[in-house]
């Protein structure tokens, strides 16, 4: 009887953990670089007792249901977890499983890497090149915005913000953030960021970058209206999730010149782009690659078979979302 379903090619890691502690006949493994088909998803979770998921699985009643009661923990190969209902999971005594702290560094990369890409419109002048319309150096060829010293907005401050703060230091950059919690005066000081409303967050940054989680409080938190109020040499970048974002107003956004330019990991409906967004010269557009180092994912999936051996094995998960929720649960079951 298999008793975890694992829905994608995983980091090896992750794949011989799992099957040194509960051997290969415990494991169905949908072992394909595509998602699995949602039917096939919803057949093949029966019976199962540890799920290893991907952002691209919607975790919801349906599929708690469909896997019945014996699912113990689903381990979703991510930080953000807005692809699970985490209250269906608590009502079911499914623990709900993320990947917190071993990606920070890696994404910061990423956003750092579009906040220079973006200004510097690297995605338009590697078109340029191998299109072969280089002929001179030109005094006036693809001119971009600075990124030192300039004034960097950080929306959303937690772990994955603080190491973009952190990187944006070595380029003398001024650091304002907004957050639904301020920071500390402590950990203010050692990022040498400011706090400011949201309002200023829009009018005073030069880069804006994205760093909080989706809920309902953060989907299309920016549209036409926050847009308006950007400077128009604003790069803005998005590392978070695609819904943070009314991605046609961002497209609107660049191609009337109210933003310099957009650098983006994530969109609305992956993997779809906006039709006007893929129009836009301005944007530099990347299939959601934050986390994409070797060595990072390996934690990541490690992470995950990690969560799902000591669920099993009857030990509490080492960072469920819902701890508290389902042991109170377990206690009453
Ligand atoms: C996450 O972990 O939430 C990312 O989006 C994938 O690395």
């Amino acid at each position: 009887m298999t008793e975890i379903l694992v829905t994608r090619k995983i980091p090896e890691n992750a794949l011989r953990a799992l099957i040194d502690a509960f051997g290969e006949e415990a494991i169905d493994h949908w072992s394909t670089d595509d998602p699995i088909p949602r039917a096939e998803l919803l057949e093949r979770v029966q019976g199962k007792r540890a799920l290893f998921a991907l952002l691209t699985e919607k975790i919801d009643a349906e599929l708690l249901d469909a896997a019945g009661s014996q699912l113990r923990v689903v381990a979703n190969m991510a930080v953000g977890y807005d692809n699970c209902d985490v209250p269906a999971a608590d009502k079911r005594g499914v623990y709900i499983t993320n990947t917190p702290g071993v990606l920070t560094e890696t994404t910061a990369d990423l956003a750092f890497a579009l906040i220079l890409g973006a200004a510097r419109r690297m995605g338009e002048a590697e078109r340029f090149v191998r299109q072969g319309h280089w002929h001179t150096w030109s005094p006036t060829l693809l001119l971009g915005v600075d990124v030192y010293g300039q004034r960097l907005g950080i929306f959303g401050m937690g772990r994955i913000g603080q190491a973009v703060a952190r990187r944006a230091r070595g380029f003398g950059m001024e650091i304002l953030y907004h957050n639904r919690q301020r920071l500390d005066a402590a950990t203010e000081a050692e990022l040498g960021a400011r706090y400011v409303d949201f309002d200023t967050l829009l009018a005073e940054s030069d880069i804006l970058s994205l760093h909080c989680p989706l809920t309902e409080a953060t989907r299309h938190r920016f549209g036409a209206t926050e847009f308006a109020v950007m400077k128009p040499t604003a790069v803005f970048v998005n590392t978070t999730r695609g819904p943070v974002v009314d991605e046609a107003a961002l497209a609107q956004a660049l191609r009337e010149g109210q933003l310099f330019a957009a650098g983006l990991d994530v969109f609305e409906n992956e993997p779809a782009i906006h039709p006007a967004l893929m129009a836009c010269e301005n944007a530099l557009l990347l299939p959601h690659l934050g986390s994409a180092s070797q060595a990072t994912r390996a934690r990541m999936a490690g992470m995950a078979a990690d969560n799902i051996i000591a669920v099993l094995q009857d030990g509490p998960p080492l960072n469920a979302v819902n701890r508290d929720a389902v042991d109170d649960f377990l206690k009453k079951c």
